[in-house]
């Protein structure tokens, strides 16, 4: 293969300001400088997984702008190969993220550009999926899109989806996703959308994790901050321990678990394997500002 992993998904300018609280509605909260960084979940994985060391492609979609020019440019210091993002039809996506001073983080997404990458652009793509190993997915780009992806993966190779902002999925996508990678909140959105009740689906991961594995994805993840991830797969559930740090900005920690759990599997390390390794590199990166400028090569997450 000529990519160990093909990420499909959005690229965004991150502009970011903390805030020692957030404002209520019709209140104004003064805040630090402006910050902006390239980000994306999309744009995020690929560079979490180049900075590891692993060949690295993005089929993506940013706007002839200055921000795209900031994504594209972070994207090939990484070491990313930039053949698939695509450039034109809407301004880049904007991220509007205000962090305080736990380093938690609230996100609105302005998705302009991902927002038209079409099951069209994945097709034209098809070489692309071809060559790797490992495809990974998000969801700030249309979900047909991201269903279209799942229709191209070269045989023997392995899709990770990780549903942020969560949506109730159809079963066609679940059934190709080996692992499903779900925090608390996208966990209760997809199960309780599932038979469109809405109904409570309890406050049980392990439960979660059984009732996602139910809708057809061949293994689950659920990371649970401070107390690790559940690893499941329809056998067996084990849990992985969290890494304790001192969190500065968690912006982006769960785009980097997402990529290096994809690049351990591309690299023939066993689920339960993969997951440790993720939660050595999300650690690294909650201790660092921003979300890209935050990920560590390998060398970095052996020394911790
Ligand atoms: O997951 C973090 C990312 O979410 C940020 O980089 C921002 O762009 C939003 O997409
Ligand atoms: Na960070």
């Amino acid at each position: 293969d000529e990519y160990d992993l093909l990420v499909v998904g959005s690229a965004n300018a991150d502009l970011v300001i903390g805030v020692e609280r957030r404002p209520a509605a019709g209140e104004t909260v003064l805040g630090s400088d402006l910050a902006v960084h390239p980000g994306g979940k999309g744009a995020n994985q690929a560079v979490a997984a180049a900075r590891l060391g692993a060949r690295t492609a993005l089929l993506a979609r940013v706007g002839d702008d200055a921000h795209g020019r900031l994504l594209l440019d972070a994207q090939r210091a990484a070491g990313v190969d930039p053949v698939g993002v695509l450039v034109g039809g809407a301004p880049t996506g904007v991220a509007l993220i205000t962090v305080d001073p736990s380093g938690d983080n609230s996100i609105v997404v302005s998705p302009g550009a991902n927002g038209r990458l079409t099951p069209e652009d994945v097709r034209a793509a098809a070489g692309l999926f071809q060559a790797s190993r490992v495809v990974s997915a998000q969801l700030e780009v249309p979900l047909e899109t991201v269903v279209e992806a799942v229709r191209h993966l070269a045989p023997g190779s392995r899709f990770v989806l990780n549903p942020s902002p969560p949506r109730p999925l159809p079963r066609e996508l679940l059934e190709a996703c080996d692992p499903l990678i779900v925090n608390e909140h996208e966990a209760k959105v997809i199960l309780a959308g599932a038979d469109g009740s809405g109904a409570d689906v309890g406050e049980d991961p392990q439960g979660w994790a059984r009732a996602l594995l139910a809708l057809g994805p061949r293994s689950v993840v659920v990371t649970l901050g401070a107390e690790g991830a559940l690893v499941a797969w329809p056998e067996r559930v084990v849990r992985v321990p969290s890494v304790t740090v001192d969190a500065v900005d968690t912006t982006g920690a769960g785009d980097a678990f997402t990529a290096a759990l994809a690049c351990r599997l591309g690299a023939g390390a066993s689920l339960q394997e993969a997951a440790r390794y993720a939660a050595r590199v999300g650690a690294v990166a909650v201790t660092r500002h921003g979300a890209q400028e935050s990920y560590p090569t390998a060398a970095e997450v052996d020394a911790l």
